[in-house]
């Protein structure tokens, strides 16, 4: 069962106190809540629209995705590369990871607007470009963490 998505915050205090392999995984399982949240209502378009539900991770997408970016960006990525200093697969990979980071804010944008429209059932709404968007967005995040997975949890801090 998915968390509900006013319980993903995206603050990043308890973060910073844990490791940062620890707050890793909790960045990947607030993500992972959000892409089930989106996943629902994404199958709720066109007639079963919970509005509030659109308005919660309106708000919601661009905080969490950014804090979550930043913390692997600033703190998580550097010290892997420090570890690994004769890897020279890790420099592409962590820059193919940030490209990934950059792509999901913008995209990030675009829905948490459209999520908004829906919320507030606004009249000029596409419900077949929205669910597009959502299943493009939640696919590709999921693909991303799968893979950062597969990086990150190799190395050994
Ligand atoms: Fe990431």
């Amino acid at each position: 069962m998915p968390k509900d998505i006013k319980s993903v915050d995206g603050t990043m205090n308890s973060r910073q106190d844990a490791d940062p392999v620890s707050a890793f995984k909790k960045g990947h399982q607030d993500l992972l809540a959000l892409c089930d949240q989106l996943e629902e209502i994404a199958d709720s378009l066109p007639d079963q629209i919970n509005r509030q539900k659109c308005l919660y991770a309106a708000r919601a997408l661009c905080p969490l995705i950014r804090t979550i970016d930043k913390f692997e960006e600033e703190v998580l990525f550097p010290q892997i590369k420090s570890r690994m200093p004769d890897n020279t697969v890790t420099p592409k990979t962590l820059t193919r990871l940030r490209f990934d980071h950059c792509e999901d804010e913008c995209f990030a944008e675009e829905l948490s607007e459209a999520l908004h429209k829906l919320g507030k059932s606004s009249a000029n709404i596409n419900m077949e470009t929205t669910g597009y968007m959502l299943r493009g967005f939640f696919e590709a995040l999921r693909r991303h963490i799968a893979f950062e997975n597969e990086v990150v949890l190799r190395w050994k801090p």
